[in-house]
């Protein structure tokens, strides 16, 4: 029945009227304004993502280090890919952003709504072994500059896509996990007894010191050590509606160039 319905979702994904980002022209390539466009909580504010009755609210404003990181190579010619691409408002920005970027988007449902030459749409659950095996022979000839790991936000999940993803990644790219805290600031998304949270395992990867983890075994935490040049984090301004506290937090790890 479960996959009866995964094939009916995609029948419909396929036939579903698509957004042309090709015959889509938008005058300026600021991305907090891109994302702001598209409705991309990475923006500062945006149309409400269920409720476009509802009055606009603010986004992480997680632009503002995009374009710190960005800017220098933003009209090459590279890859980039997004894990939790929903239905494709940053992909969207990112595509009218890069000029000559292939722009990869990855979610396990199909709520995708765009499309273009330059956009190739992955359906993938990274939980699925199955699905992580059919996403490595379509993607093994390809290393990413960009990888954003926007997905669950779950713990387990957030490591384990680090663990199958940052092979992928090209000699000098960026690797970045969205609001990597909120496991810290939500205890349902903190689904492993076992496992450090983002922020201590940066702070082992920046002192190069071994940790527990039933996830990254000790090879794969010195692959990290080994080609992790640098590691930056920063704050957005989305706070929380219940708390006001701010939950927006981005992590960049830069590989090495060699
Ligand atoms: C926060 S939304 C992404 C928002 C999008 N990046 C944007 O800026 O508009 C998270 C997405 O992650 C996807 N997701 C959650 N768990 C996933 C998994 N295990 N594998 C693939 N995608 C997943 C969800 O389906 C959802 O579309």
């Amino acid at each position: 029945m479960k996959k009866l319905s995964w094939y009916y979702k995609k029948a419909l994904y396929y036939i579903k009227k698509k957004i042309d980002l090709d015959n889509y022209s938008i005058e300026t390539n600021n991305l907090d304004y891109l994302f702001n466009h598209f409705g991309s909580d990475k923006g500062t504010l945006i149309k409400h993502p269920y409720d476009k009755k509802k009055e606009k609210i603010i986004g992480h404003s997680f632009g503002q280090f995009y374009e710190k990181y960005f800017n220098e190579f933003k009209n090459e010619k590279f890859d980039l890919l997004e894990i939790g691409a929903w239905k494709g408002a940053s992909i969207a920005a990112f595509s009218k952003y890069f000029e000559n970027a292939n722009i990869f988007g990855l979610d396990k449902n199909f709520k995708f709504e765009y499309k273009s030459k330059k956009i190739t749409f992955l359906n993938c659950d990274t939980t699925n072994i199955k699905d992580l095996k059919k996403i490595e022979k379509k993607i093994k000839n390809i290393r990413f500059r960009i990888i954003i790991d926007d997905g669950s936000h779950f713990l387990s999940d957030i490591i384990h896509n680090l663990k199958f993803f940052f092979k992928f990644l090209d000699n000098g790219g960026l690797y970045i996990i969205e609001d990597y805290k909120h496991p810290e600031y939500y205890s349902t998304l903190n689904d492993t007894k076992n496992e450090l949270f983002i922020s201590q395992i940066v702070e082992k990867l920046k002192k190069k010191e071994l940790f527990k983890s039933e996830v990254l075994n000790e090879s794969d935490q010195k692959t990290l050590m080994r080609n992790i040049d640098s590691i930056f984090i920063h704050k957005g301004i989305m706070k929380d509606k219940k708390t006001d506290n701010n939950v927006s937090d981005i992590v960049f790890f830069k590989k090495k160039l060699i």
